[in-house]
Parts: C-alpha cells; sequence; structure tokens
C-alpha cells in the first residue's frame, strides 16, 4: 500500500510523462524595457495555452503546461529569465502548435501569442525532445 501510494506521488511528481510524448521547453529573455506586468502576463499567457488551444475539431491537445522564474545560482542561465516545458502527446501535435508549415493546420492561438510575446523578448531559445527515457 505504502509502495502504491509511493509511485503515486512519482508520477505526480513527473507529471506522468510517458516515453515517447515530446517536451517542448522554451525559455525566454526579455528587453530592458519589458515590464514586470508584462512578462507575468506573457507567462500567465503561455501556460494558458494549455486550456485555449484546439485542433480544428475543437479538441484540447496540450496535455501539460508548467512555468517559471530561473533561480538555477549556476550562472549558467545567459540571461533567460522565465522558463516553459509543454508536454504533447507526438511530435505531430508540437509541430501543429509551432505551425511552421503554413500549408498544414496550424494552432492561430499559439500564433496571436508568438506575435505579442516576440516584440517583448530579446532572446528565445527553444529545446524539443521525444521523451526517450524516464
Ligand atoms: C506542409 O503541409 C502540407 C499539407 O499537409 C504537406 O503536403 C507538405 O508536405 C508539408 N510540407 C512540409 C515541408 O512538411
Amino acid at each position: 500500500m505504502k509502495f502504491v501510494l509511493y509511485l503515486l506521488l512519482l508520477c505526480a511528481a513527473a507529471l506522468c510523462v510517458e516515453r515517447g510524448q515530446l517536451q517542448h521547453i522554451v525559455l525566454f529573455k526579455y528587453k530592458e524595457t519589458t515590464t514586470q506586468d508584462q512578462k507575468f502576463k506573457m507567462m500567465k499567457g503561455l501556460v494558458n495555452l494549455k486550456d485555449r488551444c484546439t485542433k480544428p475539431d475543437g479538441k484540447k491537445y496540450i496535455l501539460a503546461a508548467s512555468a517559471g522564474l530561473q533561480n538555477s545560482g549556476e550562472k549558467f542561465d545567459k540571461g533567460l529569465e522565465q522558463g516553459f516545458v509543454l508536454t504533447f502527446s507526438n511530435s505531430y501535435d508540437r509541430d501543429y502548435f509551432v505551425g511552421l508549415n503554413k500549408t498544414a493546420p496550424y494552432d492561430r492561438v499559439h500564433q496571436d501569442y508568438i506575435k505579442e510575446v516576440s516584440q517583448l523578448v530579446s532572446d528565445v531559445l527553444v529545446f524539443d525532445f521525444n521523451v526517450l527515457l524516464n
């Protein structure tokens, strides 16, 4: 019984990310002129995409979203301030979200977000991977 509870806790801590799912990591560095209010709004905006983004059939497809502020203390942050991890079922859902191929269907809600945030950031790092191990 204790063991099962422990497993459940571990699973919750890892957001139950499964092998094959795709982790989309995004880091923002903001312009000097960007205010704390704007930064917070953008952070909330990205996390809220989990509930706002849908496929053409109206179904939500972002499995998990989390955000926070850089606080490692190791001085390898390169000035990046906010970090995000979005979990997708697979690379196809990520491709729909990112929308590089404009002849295929893509997420317009995310495009609106990109338009807004691109005016406030000076650098962005994106690193995606399919989960191989966990
Ligand atoms: C873009 O999407 C279209 C329609 O789904 C597809 O036919 C085409 O091969 C895609 N192009 C690239 C470069 O992936």
